[in-house]
Formats: structure tokens, sequence, C-alpha cells
């Protein structure tokens, strides 16, 4: 497994890739890596040749005031786990080789990022994400790029501004990898206390619940509200809880002729915990 920490090293990769036709993969994360990195490592494999994962914790899609400081970080942890996943090559850079001093100029994003969901609570978050992601489309060079849909408003913006920009990768998504209690595995789950950790899973069956009553026919709204509502009493501070079309994050007209992904964020303690579910397998 090969390690690049400058984007002349990586390309020195990437160039001959593509020289020999290859098709490359990126995997884009943080690091921390756990269960959901991994599958999406696999579904890298099945569509490429060869599997590029960054690891980078991009201070700008991060606001003040917010975790980057603490995000949990575990460099020699995560090369092991990728080495075992048979990944061909690991891109980190520094921060300072990502945005060199001087670096000027950000990618801001509208349409799925200003839905009224994560971008109404982390203003600003998805031109950081956008900026980093179409860094990484163009350093590495990749023809296929593997995204969790834990972060779904995140995967819908990515697929526009990819396309948006002509940059021709294919955004592709990969379902939610979760305990066995139904929580989504997050790096940021390193953070909750044991008695937090043992509340968690009930953002998940919040989010069950309101599916269930939409579709018994209660109003997606009402459902919604309740499930919230009930979230509030577990002691979650909920940021929002909705459901929304799947594919253009809009409110809903009728759940029963359009695809529909019910989205929820709240905080438990320090944690911000975000998760979705389909409202049918199909969605
Ligand atoms: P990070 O939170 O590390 O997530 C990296 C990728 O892993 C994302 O595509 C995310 O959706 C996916 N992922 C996380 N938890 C998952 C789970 N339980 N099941 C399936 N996939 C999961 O998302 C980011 O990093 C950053 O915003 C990034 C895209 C790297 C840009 O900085």
């Amino acid at each position: 497994m090969e390690i690049a920490r400058t984007v002349d090293e990586l390309r020195l990769h990437s160039d001959a890739w593509r020289a020999l036709k290859r098709m490359i993969a990126i995997v884009p994360t943080m690091g921390a890596l756990h269960e959901g990195h991994l599958s999406l490592i696999r579904e890298a494999h099945r569509q490429a040749d060869e599997v590029i994962v960054s690891i980078f914790v991009n201070p700008t899609q991060f606001a003040p005031g917010e975790d980057l400081d603490a995000y949990p970080r575990d460099p020699e942890g995560d090369l092991e786990k990728l080495r075992a996943a048979g990944v061909d090559l690991v891109w980190m850079p520094s921060v300072q080789e990502m945005y060199p001093d001087g670096f000027a100029t950000t990618i801001h994003v509208e349409g799925p990022a200003k839905a009224g969901l994560e971008d109404t609570f982390r203003p600003g978050h998805f031109d950081g994400v956008a900026t980093v992601v179409a860094k990484l489309f163009l350093q590495s060079g990749a023809n296929v790029a593997v995204f969790g849909e834990k972060d779904y408003q995140q995967l819908l913006v990515v697929r526009r501004m990819a396309w948006d920009l002509d940059i021709p990768v294919k955004v592709t998504g990969a379902p939610i990898i979760r305990e066995s209690d139904g929580l989504a595995m997050s790096s940021r789950n390193a953070y909750l206390s044991e008695e937090e950790r043992r509340k968690a899973p009930a953002l998940w069956r919040a989010l069950n619940a309101a599916a269930e009553a939409i579709l018994s026919g209660t109003a997606p709204d009402q459902a919604t509200r309740e499930a919230r509502a009930d979230l509030e009493t577990a002691g979650f501070e909920v940021d929002y809880l909705e459901a929304r079309n799947a594919q253009t994050l809009a409110p809903i007209d009728d759940p029963s002729s359009e695809p529909v992904r019910i989205l929820g964020a709240a905080r438990l303690g320090r944690t911000r915990l975000i998760d979705n579910i389909p409202l049918r397998k199909e969605d």
C-alpha cells in the first residue's frame, strides 16, 4: 500500500494507472475509520481496479465552535485497517498541502445544499465540503467516487457539484452501516458517554416510527412532528426531523407517488448525531 503526502506523489501513481487504462476509485474520509468507511472501500473495489482512500480532516467544513480540534484522529489504526482492506493508495495531505498560503478559491453550492436540513444548522459547511471534494476529484483523477448515504444531503451536493463542473467522476452512494442496536456508525460516536450511547439508537427508532406512520396514512408533517416530540422527551435536542423527496430533498406532496427519505439530526449532550432512512426499501 502506497502512502502519498503531496499532490505530486499522488499524481505519480494516478497518472501511471490512467496510462494503463486502470479504473480508479476514490473514497474520501476524515479518518477514525470504522466499518461504515470499510464498506465504501469494498464497493470501490467492486467498481474499479485501483482504490484510493483519502484521510483529511478538512478545516473549511467546520464552523468556529464546531469540533475540528476534538475530531477523533487515529492515523496508525487507520493505516492498519486500510492495509487489511487491500487499499492501493492512501492520500494523506497536510492542511498546508491542501490549502497553501494564499489559497483564495471556494466552491459555493446551492440546490440540494440549500434544502433547509444540515445547511440550516451548519452554514457554510457544504461550501467547505464541495471545495475539498472537488480538489480530491481533480488531484486523484478518479473515475468513480463512493460516498455513504449516512450523509445523504452531502451525497446529493457532491453529485450535483461534479455534474455542474463537468468533473468526469461517477458519484456512487452506498448504504448506511449500523451497530446491532440500529445506531448508524460514525466517528463522532466516540464522543458519547455510556448513558448517551444507550440512548443514541432512539434517533433511528424515531425515523422508523415516522416511516411507519406515513405508510399507514398519517400526513408526513404530522408523522415527523410526533417522532420529533418523542425524541425531545427522550432527552435529545432535535435540529430537524423531516420527510423529503429522496432525489431533490424538496418537501413531500404525496408520499405514495414519490421516493421519500426521512432525515434527522439531533444533539445528545455534546454529540451531534445524524441519520436517515428510505420510506420504502426501493426509495
Ligand atoms: P467522514 O465523516 O469521514 O465520512 C466519509 C464517508 O463515509 C462519507 O461518504 C460518509 O457518508 C461515509 N460514512 C460514514 N459513516 C457511515 C456509515 N455508518 N455507513 C456508511 N457510510 C458511512 O463525510 C466526510 O467524512 C467528509 O465530509 C468528506 C466527504 C471526507 C469531505 O471532507
